[in-house]
């Protein structure tokens, strides 16, 4: 992949993966992005994960030949990037291992050595000169790990943005970038909204021409597409219009609800239903869509005394993410005790910014009369 003349491509894809970081489906792979800067002197950015080493020095040997790196960057300790860190020692022992103190210290856990006679360790705002150009850090602890940090060449203009900014998705695959890419966000950094926010900030007098993130594309133009939505994700932010719906459904009564409301929905011209059933769909894409709309509508059975496990789940997921600023509507099912409204309005408490709908459905078993009423009461009230 061509980046600029001194900036190169040393990553590698990943097809045989199955589950990302144990828990996400990636039906077209994943990238391990790492990065060679060449100038007087030549730095290494990230390693790739661990069944990639070899391919990684031999791409390594394809761009610099015979020659030694001078420098290995670690922005990152996750082994998706760091795991073959030891293995580009051994094959460069000239080298200089340039990273946080932090991530020194988890070397230190993975490779029983923290590189002491041979490293170099930076803290925010430090830099690097390479001879005709400087290296820049930025620390963005949480994004997504503490000892993250980004790198900015200020030569071509190239920030080195760690996770931020990566999808899923191996670089061979042709899909859409904000899809794989918000699933990515929200999965894997979500959470660190606000860490997000901080580096957004610090990086905000930086004139950047190419974001090279550690998965997914080299992005190169219009970064203003891609800035504005991260600023718009991790600010909780609402990206479009619309509603989605998550539901659940034992027998399907409650399926039975959701489906007469995304057509009440339709009909008033919503712009946008969206309907997940948790029981079947990616999790990782019904978080997307929670995060991606301004509001949303949980439809579940009471179960054991609690919510269906899916939702349960599902709740959780979002919760854990610091889900707010969102509006939500409930259908709720139980054939002799429906406590689901109940146990969701409480699993929210401590989320900011959660209104719920005045309307709720309340389905005894089976929709009846009442329930239509009920329903077209709430897609009004979603669509005002
Ligand atoms: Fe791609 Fe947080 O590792």
């Amino acid at each position: 992949m061509y980046i600029t003349d001194t900036v190169k491509y040393a990553g590698v894809n990943d097809r045989e993966i199955d589950l990302f970081e144990g828990q996400y489906t990636v039906p077209n792979g994943m990238a391990y992005n790492s990065y060679i800067v060449t100038d007087d002197k030549t730095a290494v950015i990230d390693s790739v994960g661990y069944s990639f080493g070899n391919e990684w020095l031999e791409n390594i040997k394809n761009i610099l030949g015979d020659k030694s790196p001078d420098y290995l960057i670690i922005q990152h300790m996750e082994p998706d990037h760091s795991s073959n860190i030891a293995l580009f020692t051994d094959a460069y022992p000239t080298a200089t291992v340039v990273a946080t103190d932090k991530a020194f210290a988890i070397m230190k856990k993975f490779f029983g050595t923290d590189f002491t006679d041979r490293r170099m360790i930076v803290k925010d705002g430090d830099s690097l000169s390479l001879g005709g150009r400087t290296l820049s850090f930025y620390t963005a602890p949480m994004v997504h790990w503490p000892e993250v940090m980004m790198t900015y060449d200020s030569l071509d203009k190239t920030l080195f943005s760690a996770d931020a900014f990566g999808k899923f998705g191996a670089l061979d695959s042709d899909e859409n970038w904000a899809c794989e890419a918000r699933r990515y966000y929200f999965g894997i950094v979500g959470k660190y909204g606000q860490q997000v926010q901080a580096i957004l900030k610090k990086l905000g007098g930086l004139d950047i021409s190419a974001i090279c993130p550690l998965h997914g594309p080299v992005l190169k133009e219009e970064l203003e597409y891609y800035l504005d939505l991260y600023n718009t994700w991790s600010s909780y932010g609402v990206e479009s219009e619309g509603v989605v719906i998550c539901y659940t459904s034992v027998y399907g009564n409650t399926k039975k609800a959701v489906e007469l409301l995304r057509d009440e929905l339709v009909s008033l011209g919503c712009p946008k239903v969206a309907v997940n059933d948790l029981a079947r769909c990616d999790m990782a894409e019904a978080v997307e869509d929670a995060f991606r709309y301004g509001k949303l509508v949980l439809a579940t059975t009471t179960y054991n005394g609690g919510i269906f496990p899916f939702m349960r789940e599902f709740i959780e997921e979002l919760t854990e993410r610091g889900y707010k600023n969102r509006k939500i509507g409930i259908i709720e099912n139980g054939s002799w005790a429906p406590m689901a409204a109940k146990i969701i309005k409480k699993a929210f408490e401590n989320s900011k910014d959660i209104f719920f709908t005045e309307a709720t459905v309340t389905v005894n078993s089976a929709v009846n009369d009442n329930n239509k009423a009920e329903i077209s009461l709430l897609a009004k009230e979603l669509c005002d």
